[in-house]
């Protein structure tokens, strides 16, 4: 075997990770690769999850801006906008959970895996520091200097890790995909 074979059989066996195979000598790790791992809360064959999650992942890291600006200029108008946009993350934020929490609860191949309760666990963090910048902003106004930019900033980095768990749940094990049979 070439060195370029060895490299190109590290590459494969990076991009299908051994666990992720139903042919694997482990026959408990064969069985969680052998269930059925599609959405099942999906619209025309689209994933209702994967199609909110962009809402509260773009409002969230806006909203760290928003305060950002505020730092800067001090002008009232970026406080009202970041009570916004806190109020559609959060909002977006909770419709998001509840189709991911379905779609844990009704795909078996999903429910089984623990990348998938890795990534349920850092969105529920996230939801919970994106609901109190929210309620710190409509209750107390004035402590977005420094509480409201340091939960933002709190916010922005859970959104990194449960969108990084979320991709590596649709990449790596391939959850969600709903393949046609027309394709
Ligand atoms: C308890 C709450 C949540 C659960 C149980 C959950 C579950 C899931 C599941 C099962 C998937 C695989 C795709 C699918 O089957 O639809 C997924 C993907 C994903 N999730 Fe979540 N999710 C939750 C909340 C969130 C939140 C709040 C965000 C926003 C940061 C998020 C971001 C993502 C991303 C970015 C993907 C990958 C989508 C892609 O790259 O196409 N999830 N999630």
């Amino acid at each position: 075997m070439t060195k370029s074979d060895t490299e190109e059989t590290e590459i494969a066996l990076e991009e299908t990770p051994p666990e992720a195979t139903s042919s694997h000598d482990n026959p408990a790790i064969r069985a969680v690769a052998e269930q059925d791992i599609g959405s099942a809360i999906a619209v025309a064959g689209h994933p209702i999850h994967v199609m909110l999650v962009h809402f509260p992942i773009a409002l969230v890291v806006c909203t760290l801006g928003i305060d950002g600006l505020y730092w800067l200029n001090g002008d009232p108008f970026w406080l009202r906008v970041g009570l916004w946009s806190t109020g559609f993350a959060f909002a977006f934020g909770l419709l998001a959970s509840v189709a991911g929490t379905a779609e844990l609860l009704a795909v078996p191949g999903i429910r089984v895996r623990v990348a998938s309760w890795n990534h349920a666990i850092a969105a529920m963090t996230l939801l919970a520091v994106a609901g109190a910048n929210w309620g710190l902003r409509l209750n107390i106004p004035d402590a977005v200097l420094p509480h409201g930019l340091l939960l933002s900033l709190l916010a922005s980095v859970l959104t990194a890790l449960a969108g990084w768990h979320g991709g590596k749940l649709v990449f790596d094990h391939g959850a969600g995909l709903i393949i046609s049979t027309k394709q």
